[in-house]
């Protein structure tokens, strides 16, 4: 009974892949409330608000180990770091803030959003690279490093603004969303299984000793600092984008990861994140 709403989502999807354009499909508003709706009743005992905070929204242990953690938080020198990145002037003169204007903590929550010019969806990081080429610069490592540090500071900088992506009602605009809405929904790998297998239907259970989050307010916090991610190269941190864990999540069920900032996961990310409007946005984040 509880995952009507999203088995029927899932079902319009997949009808939309095989009959084309001509489907009357599900607007992305429709998907976004049964999502929201489908783990409101599943965690009867999560406020929404709280769904931001990934598997510490629907685990009392974990959560108190999180909570002591977020007293002295690990990612709290990145931001500081990201800072100095953001105030420090290109060869040129000029600065990041001359792409993004001054109001750092406006700047979040206008990503990740459809450019109607270049006809694509493009993600905070993809344009602070951008800002950086633009201005004779080399583009930062997508994954990792500075570039995680800038998108920490400015995420930082916009804790508790609310998510709200914009799905314009632009035929390529609907076709970017849904891409990603199928890449979300599409099995996947030597394992078969699809991003909703693990987050959506299977979401409260444990995988081996991890316990799988709900994908309502997965996209909220990043850049996320693991303990697992710090020191596994030589600029390894611990602080990772969300592209980093997508790629993470491919390689789970043995697909091939496809790269940071490709087509397929900046349209992931579009749908992902516009599955969390309302929430709010609470990067940096540490996760286990
Ligand atoms: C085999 C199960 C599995 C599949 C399939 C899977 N994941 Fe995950 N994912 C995990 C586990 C385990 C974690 C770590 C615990 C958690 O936060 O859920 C995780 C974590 C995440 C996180 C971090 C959540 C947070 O709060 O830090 C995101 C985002 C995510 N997955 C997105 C995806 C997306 C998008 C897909 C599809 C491309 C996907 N996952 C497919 C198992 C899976």
């Amino acid at each position: 009974m509880k995952s009507r709403g999203i088995k029927i989502l899932m079902s319009m999807g997949a009808a939309a892949l095989v009959m084309g354009s001509v489907v009357v499909q599900a607007s992305p508003e429709d998907d976004r409330k049964a999502f929201q709706t489908y783990y409101v009743e599943k965690f009867p005992n999560t406020e929404f608000s709280d769904f931001n905070n990934g598997v510490y929204s629907i685990s009392e242990s974990f959560r108190e180990q999180w909570e002591s953690i977020e007293e002295f938080p690990p990612y709290e020198t990145f931001v500081e770091e990201g800072e100095e990145e953001w105030n420090k002037p290109f060869k040129n003169g000029k600065g990041y803030s001359s792409c993004f204007g001054d109001n750092v903590s406006a700047i979040r929550p206008e990503y990740p959003r459809w450019d109607a010019q270049r006809e694509q969806v493009v993600t905070l990081e993809g344009e602070l690279n951008r800002c950086r080429t633009d201005n004779g610069e080399k583009a930062l490592k997508w994954k990792r490093g500075k570039l995680a540090h800038l998108s920490a500071y400015i995420s930082y900088e916009a804790r508790g603004k609310k998510i709200n992506v914009v799905i314009p009602d632009d035929p390529k605009a609907l076709a970017a969303y849904e891409q990603g809405k199928h890449f979300f929904y599409a099995k996947r790998g030597q394992l078969n299984l699809a991003c909703a297998d693990c987050h959506v239907y299977q979401s409260g259970q444990h995988v081996r000793r991890e316990l799988l989050s709900p994908g309502l307010g997965q996209a909220s916090g990043w850049p996320v600092f693991r303990a697992k991610w710090s020191g596994k190269s030589k600029s390894g941190d611990g602080l990772g984008t969300l592209h980093r864990r997508y790629g993470g999540c491919n390689k789970q069920v043995r697909a091939k990861p496809f790269k940071a900032q490709s087509e397929q996961y900046r349209n992931l990310e579009f749908f992902h994140t516009y599955m969390s409007n309302g929430l709010e946005w609470n990067g940096p984040s540490y996760r286990k």
